[in-house]
């Protein structure tokens, strides 16, 4: 059934809020712990349904998996420890679950079956599965797509994979593939994406090696046979989430925010980079460091936005921040351009059409050039009509955020996914002084 929810015209979004763990490093945590030997305790994990179905899926393969109040405890059987699951792991609406997952089952010699809803089970599989079958993953049953059953192997071969698409979730599954493989295994990545598996594996005691060349290419080893030592894990604030409470305060008049211990990871920081460029009043306070990863406090205030132009080789950084960024153009003054946008039309949804199409509804003058999408902003956004998600969490927030500062309130058709990624984020939102009901 879908769960409808319109967004209306609000005052300021002002305050002090935590967002929700980062889903990247939840799903990491989770798996990690898994491999580990021993007891890992993890603090401030995502509670949302992607991270959910990687912790189902961890226990399905024999991990004991507990919670105390926000503190989930992980009894890990070391790599090469995971048993055969009885049933198909499930993985909902979560290609990084399952495409890590297809990663760690590259290692086992046992038959399991993947599937998920209908937005993952659109999405393309070939992008892991061809690495990892390189390594020695076959595919008993399906092609390119979930549902697919697969059965791996003792005898791993370690690779050197040069990515051809700049994907983070491919070079996850290769690198936790070449655990169980004897020597090293490469990835050459020839734009950086996000490198918190190879943070986490050297954390958990992995042996990682990162070589940047002079192109600003990466190449990144892990030496075979590994064994993971349980760890504690603290995960941070998902700057994906903050950014929309963030774009909320920029466009509602006379907000006063701060979101507190967010993520700032380098690889992740594209959209706060580029707010800046745009004129935004954004500033970082409080960075240190947590679990091996940097964090700080976003404090922002209402702002006069312009139009930039956003390179291609920036995507990798803010992929998932697109289509926030894509609404904050509509109400900046001239033309936003983001370049190299082909991994979009992949993702929970066609999001390059998805964002077009939702603009387009509200008013806004946007068009797509090949992988390009450009949005031309006047300072203020007509709004109304009713949006369509497609399934797409990301699509539902970025949409109700539009609503907030639009002339003629938003309707997004169904709010029901954004339980994927940022369950609390309307009563959040609502606590900030935004009008959605
Ligand atoms: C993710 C990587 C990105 C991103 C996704 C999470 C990850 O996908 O869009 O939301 O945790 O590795 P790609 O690696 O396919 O670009």
């Amino acid at each position: 059934m879908q769960q409808p929810l319109t967004a209306r015209r609000s005052a300021a979004i002002s305050g002090r809020v935590k967002v929700p763990g980062d889903k990247s490093i939840s799903h990491r945590a989770l798996i990690l712990a898994g491999l580990a030997i021993g007891r890992t305790r993890i603090e401030g994990l995502l509670e949302a349904d992607d991270v959910l179905a990687t912790a189902r899926a961890v226990q399905a393969l024999g991990v004991p998996v507990s919670q105390d109040g926000s503190v989930f405890e992980v009894l890990g059987q070391g790599v090469g420890g995971l048993a055969a699951p009885t049933t198909a792991l499930d993985f909902g609406n979560s290609g990084t679950a399952s495409r890590l997952m297809l990663g760690v089952l590259a290692g086992y010699p046992m038959q399991v079956s993947l599937t998920g809803d209908a937005s993952l089970c659109r999405r393309p599989m070939s992008r892991v599965l061809k690495p990892l079958a390189q390594m020695g993953l076959q595919v008993e049953d399906g092609e390119e797509t979930l549902p697919l059953t697969v059965v791996g192997t003792e005898d791993l071969l370690p690779i050197v994979y040069e990515l051809p698409v700049p994907s983070a979730q491919v070079k996850s599954a290769i690198l936790l593939a070449g655990l169980h493989a004897p020597g090293r295994t490469t990835v050459i990545e020839p734009l950086p994406t996000r490198d918190h598996t190879e943070r986490m594996l050297s954390f958990f005691g992995a042996e990682i090696d990162v070589e940047t060349r002079a192109d600003g290419s990466r190449a990144v080893s892990v030496s075979g046979d590994a064994e993971l030592k349980g760890a504690h894990v603290v995960v941070p604030g998902d700057p994906s989430s903050a950014a929309f409470i963030v774009a909320a305060a920029l466009i509602c008049p006379d907000s006063e925010l701060v979101v507190e211990n967010v993520l700032l990871n380098p690889t992740r920081t594209g959209f706060f980079d580029t707010l800046r460029e745009m004129g935004a009043d954004l500033e970082i306070l409080n960075e240190h460091d947590a679990a091996g990863e940097p964090v700080g406090d976003l404090q922002v205030r209402s702002s006069t936005l312009k139009g930039v132009r956003v390179p291609a080789e920036r995507a990798p950084s803010m992929i998932d921040e697109y289509p926030i960024l894509a609404v904050l153009a509509a109400f900046a003054q001239g033309e936003t351009r983001m370049e190299g946008l082909a991994e979009l039309k992949v993702k929970e949804s066609d999001r390059l059409g998805a964002t077009a199409a939702g603009l387009a509804a509200c008013g806004v003058s946007v068009r797509i050039e090949g992988d390009d999408l450009i949005v031309t902003g006047t300072g203020a956004v007509r709004g109304g009509g009713t949006i369509e998600t497609e399934m797409d969490h990301r699509i539902a927030m970025a949409f109700l955020t539009l609503g907030l500062g639009a002339e003629e309130p938003v309707t997004v058709d169904d709010v029901s996914m954004i339980a994927t990624s940022f369950p609390v984020f309307v009563p959040l939102m609502t606590g900030l002084g935004a009008q959605l009901g």
